[in-house]
């Protein structure tokens, strides 16, 4: 007998972003198509058609239905930017930072990322393991279907492929940020760590990782050594991405734009010649919205991006010290809130968009014939509630590949 198709039949609205063979920018990036009375089938792991109640035909064969009313479907949204491989926490640092100490003070005392390299190594293979489970599903809650998770808080060789391993092995796409900072075994040589990452961890670590990623930033790597890290990555079939423009501009992406880079992440510090430099190039810029808000920093220009035709992608930035945040939705609260952007430009950014940020445009992002079965149904009348519902329990059900993974 054939496998059952899936019907959810019914739905309040079915939101999906454009289709593009590249990255959303301009006026494409809000043009959400919205279906009213909507149904989605599925069948095996694949959406066979979206469409109008009134429109379906009779279904030969065996189909399991799921009720859409009162709910609405938007696709499995895709967080193209998290660090989910770290042992410990850095709640007592988050409390010192409400008592006023600095994010930047604390990482210059020894806190910081180094506070979890220590507790990330002392995990072991097994500890990580269970970690990034434990994150993968806090973010399927939020209706993340699609993670990227990088290393980085390692920086070792075993801990570093560990984590990759981690990420690779609970579904998620492994990126090496074997750059995220110097550890204490080369303390004041960032050189020095660089000849060990790239001898020693980059042969394997590229058997692991899609892409490699580097911290470029007063206190961790500097323009030169971030271009001989990426340089080597990329000569060992890495994809390319830059944590750039956080706190200070350092040439981050001129550089991301020489080398041809898939993106650049955080952007809170960029300024006017930086976004007219994006806006006309290819490379995608990632805003992180929870990360500025959990450090009480300045939100990027995501709106002054857009309108002068940058592509962007929105992502969660999870991490233990930064922005211990794995919503997506709250995100798209942000991005309305602070960004300015639409709840239409939020969900192309952490949908279609991400998704090319992480090579699967193809398979992923859409509610369309041919992509993955991945769909998220909200408790909501109007799948505009994403980012109208701040912080609620906006996420009803989750589809993951054609199979209800979250009900
Ligand atoms: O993306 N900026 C560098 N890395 C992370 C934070 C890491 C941490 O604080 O543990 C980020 O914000
Ligand atoms: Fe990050």
């Amino acid at each position: 007998m054939s496998e059952p198709r899936l019907l959810i039949r019914d739905l309040a609205q079915l939101a999906t972003p454009a289709a593009g063979d590249a990255p959303l920018r301009g006026a494409s990036l809000g043009a959400v198509e919205v279906i009213e009375d909507a149904y989605v089938l599925c069948a095996g792991e694949e959406i066979e058609a979206v469409g109008r109640m009134r429109d379906l035909g009779p279904l030969d064969g065996n189909v399991v239905e799921l009720d859409g009313r009162g709910r609405c479907a938007i696709p499995g949204l895709v967080d193209c930017h998290t660090h989910p491989a770290f042992g410990g926490d850095r709640v007592e640092e988050f409390s010192l930072r409400a008592g006023g100490a600095s994010y930047e003070e604390l990482h210059a005392a020894g806190g910081g990322i180094r506070s979890t390299v220590r507790a990330t190594r002392a995990a072991g293979e097994d500890g990580l393991r269970t970690a990034v489970e434990r994150h993968r599903s806090w973010m399927l809650r939020q209706g993340t279907t699609t993670f990227e998770g990088k290393s980085g808080y390692g920086l070792d060789r075993d801990t570093e492929l560990a984590s990759l391993r981690a990420v690779r092995d609970a579904g998620g796409v492994p990126t090496w940020l074997g750059a995220h900072a110097v550890p204490p075994e080369f303390e004041g040589d960032a050189d020095a760590y660089l000849d060990f990452a790239l001898a020693e961890v980059l042969p394997e670590a590229a058997e692991i990782a899609e892409a490699a990623d580097v911290f470029l930033e007063r206190g961790a790597f500097d323009a030169a050594q971030a271009r001989r890290y990426l340089e080597a990555c990329r000569a060992a079939g890495l994809a390319l991405r830059l944590h750039g423009d956080q706190f200070t501009e350092q040439g981050a992406i001129p550089l991301a734009i020489e080398l041809g880079a898939r993106s650049v992440d955080h952007l809170e510090a960029t300024g006017e010649d930086g976004v007219r430099a994006l806006a006309a190039s290819d490379v995608v810029g990632v805003v992180l919205p929870a990360s500025a808000l959990f450090l009480g920093r300045p939100m990027p220009p995501a709106r002054t991006l857009v309108d002068a035709g940058a592509a962007i992608a929105l992502a969660t930035d999870f991490n233990p010290g930064s922005s211990f945040c794995e919503s997506l939705p709250i995100c798209c609260s942000l991005a309305a809130t602070q960004l300015k952007l639409s709840p239409a430009e939020a969900l192309s950014a952490c949908t279609v968009n991400a998704a090319h940020v992480l090579g699967r445009a193809d398979s992923l992002g859409r509610l369309a014939p041919g992509y993955r079965a991945d769909v998220v149904l909200l408790d909501a009348p109007d799948w505009r509630y994403l980012a109208y519902h701040l912080g609620g329990r906006i996420v009803d059900e989750v589809v993951l590949a054609g199979a209800s993974e979250l009900r």
